[in-house]
């Protein structure tokens, strides 16, 4: 196991999913992963107290002593969890951050997951150096959004949510995991993605939007497929890896690193 160098510009970045808790060092100035990240199951059910066991874990196996950026699959407001749509109901107005950094003994700042990903995006990959209005949408067991306007993050945007097409949520009818669940070939999820995409266009008239997720491995599956748009599509660049960036990076931020 490489053991992380905390005195340089290295945060330590976690991201925690539905299924997966992923972290490893980041060089916050330039994005990169500066070791193999570590996989660990996400506890079920996932409570405070088991998720805070796995990241102590975690930061453990690099023997991590920095500050920590995390990742939470929620609305996540001055360190405070509000929402809970795939993790265990116990997280909605718990103060995450604090039981976090007491589960680990560590400076934390927590932020949306999909918000990490934006950030990362942005600064690093898919969206970086670009102006105007980028929105990050990750289809995976939820749908995560990201604003970012001229590099300046709007967060807890909550895209996933809105009522799309009708009498359901986004989220309910084109993340990944419904692709998966109702077994939909790419010629039958294709058009519900790009009626979202269309509905996104039209509310928030993006300039770009950059789909991230396990899905965007696939993008030639359905990048191409999605018309009727003024904004531009781009498949995220940074994979796997965008959430755990952004966390560094923000946690960087946080305590006056960059
Ligand atoms: C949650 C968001 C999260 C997204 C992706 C949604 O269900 O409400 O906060 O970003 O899933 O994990």
């Amino acid at each position: 196991m490489t053991t992380a160098n905390s005195s340089s510009k290295v945060v330590f970045g976690i991201d925690i999913g539905g299924t997966g808790i992923k972290g490893a060092p980041v060089n916050v100035e330039t994005g990169e992963l500066l070791a193999e990240r570590v996989r660990l199951d996400t506890p079920q059910p996932s409570t405070p107290e088991a998720v805070g066991r796995v990241v102590k874990e975690l930061v453990d196996q690099f023997k991590w002593t920095g500050a920590v950026g995390i990742t939470f699959p929620a609305i996540v407001d001055k360190g405070r969890t509000l929402s809970a749509a795939n993790v265990d109901k116990s997280w909605i107005d718990a103060p995450a951050e604090e039981i976090l950094a007491d589960a680990i003994g560590l400076p934390v700042k927590l932020l949306n997951d999909a918000d990490a990903a934006g950030l990362a995006e942005v600064l690093f990959g898919a969206a970086k150096g670009k102006a105007g209005k980028t929105i990050v949408i990750t289809l995976g067991t939820g749908i995560g959004s990201a604003l970012i306007v001229d590099g300046v993050l709007i967060t807890n945007t909550e895209f996933g949510h809105l009522i799309y097409p009708k009498d359901t949520i986004a989220e309910k009818y084109c993340s990944g995991k419904v692709k998966d669940d109702l077994d939909l070939k790419w010629k039958d999820f294709n058009p519900r993605l790009n009626g979202y995409l269309q509905h996104l266009d039209l509310l928030f008239s993006p300039d770009r939007v950059v789909i991230g997720g396990g899905i965007s491995k696939k993008a030639e599956k359905f990048i191409p497929e999605m018309t009727g748009l003024r904004c531009e599509v781009v498949a995220a660049e940074l994979k796997n890896d965008a959430g755990i960036v952004g966390a560094a990076v923000e946690a960087a931020r946080a305590c006056g690193l960059i």
